[in-house]
């Protein structure tokens, strides 16, 4: 592991070696995957929902713990603005409290409802959003830190699909947390551009499902390693929340029907149910279900293990420092 070249207030924050957070990914930010991040001086966020139960997910968090060699490693908690969906997502910040968790990334709806539980438990949380006003609000409600997400990024990238380019040139500038720029991400090149625009880090979720600790079936990594940044498509904006994801059957499917008009979601269900995916995982048929890939799929190589992802981006953004220094 390279040792830390860029100590900024999230690498602070999280007690972490470089300003690289892996945000959370549905069936695949894992035990194995968030120590692997760890050990490699990022952090990683458990996805609870990934488990068939709760308890499922109590055993990865005692795992990661295990493999993380003392290093820190959190938990993502995706808010429903629909309260009755929250209540698997208490049962999943109870598990983490009685397991010692001590770092939460939240995603969707407002925190706030949660703010007190998450601070009496000592728990530091960044809450990623898509727009400067959620930031605020996020801020406002007593979250430690924010990720703004900009248009390339996979999964949901936000209604007014703001690019990270531009997310980053205002939202850091605004808000007295600090802010980790998402979307897009994959190079120590970009690691730069983020803390030049004043931001203390940056995402990274798609460049690194091709990872060896990922367990996805390497034929799946293999063909994401072949793909552009043009092989994404954007879905379901017919409900008004747009999905980034692999251009493959199922997404070509899914854009046929928005095309005809349909607005019944059984329609669509049978497309981008998520053990549709879960299965494209498992047995690496990329050409069925509705993967949140981004842009940055262009930076998927071969298939490396998270530390030389990591390893490298750090010494690409040390070397483009260097050169930026020489101008
Ligand atoms: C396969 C995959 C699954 C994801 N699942 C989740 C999730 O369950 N919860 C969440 O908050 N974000 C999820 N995301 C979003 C990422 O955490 C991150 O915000 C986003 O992907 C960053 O953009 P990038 O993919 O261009 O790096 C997922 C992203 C990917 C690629």
């Amino acid at each position: 592991m390279i040792p830390q070249i860029f100590r900024t207030r999230i690498t602070d924050l999280f007690g972490i070696d470089h300003p690289l957070i892996c945000g959370g990914m549905m069936w695949l930010a894992d035990a194995a995957y968030v120590s692997a991040v760890a050990r490699a001086g990022g952090i990683g966020f458990i996805t609870p929902r990934s488990f068939p139960t709760p308890e499922d997910f109590r055993e990865q968090l005692r795992m990661a713990h295990d493999q993380s060699d003392g290093k820190p490693f959190g938990v993502n908690l995706y808010i429903s603005a629909r309260p009755e969906a929250n209540e698997l997502l208490e049962t999943f910040l109870d598990i983490s409290i009685e397991e010692g968790v001590k770092f939460i990334e939240s995603a969707g709806f407002s925190p706030k409802a949660f703010m007190p539980r998450i601070k009496d438990a000592g728990i530091t949380v960044m809450h990623k959003c898509t727009t400067l006003r959620h930031a605020v609000s996020a801020q406002n409600a007593g979250v430690d830190a924010i990720i703004i997400l900009g248009a390339e990024a996979g999964g949901h990238p936000g209604r007014d699909m703001i690019g990270t380019m531009v997310q980053g040139a205002t939202v850091p500038q605004e808000l007295d947390v600090p802010v980790v720029l998402a979307g897009g991400m994959g190079t120590g090149r970009q690691l730069m551009a983020c803390l030049s625009l004043g931001a203390d880090g940056m995402v990274l979720a798609t460049r690194m499902i091709v990872s060896a600790e990922i367990w996805a079936h390497p034929d799946y990594k293999k063909h994401l390693a072949g793909l552009n940044a043009g092989d994404t498509r954007l879905i379901m904006n017919i409900f008004g929340d747009s999905s980034r994801v692999l251009s493959n059957e199922s997404s070509a499917k899914v854009l046929e029907l928005e095309a005809e008009g349909i607005t019944d979601y059984e329609a669509y269900r049978p497309h981008v149910q998520g053990t549709l995916q879960k299965e494209a995982y498992e047995d690496g048929d990329w050409t069925k279900g509705t993967a949140s890939i981004g842009q940055s799929v262009a930076f998927a190589g071969g298939i490396e293990p998270v530390e030389t992802i990591i390893d490298d981006i750090i010494a690409e953004a040390a070397a483009v420092r260097d050169r930026l220094n020489g101008l």
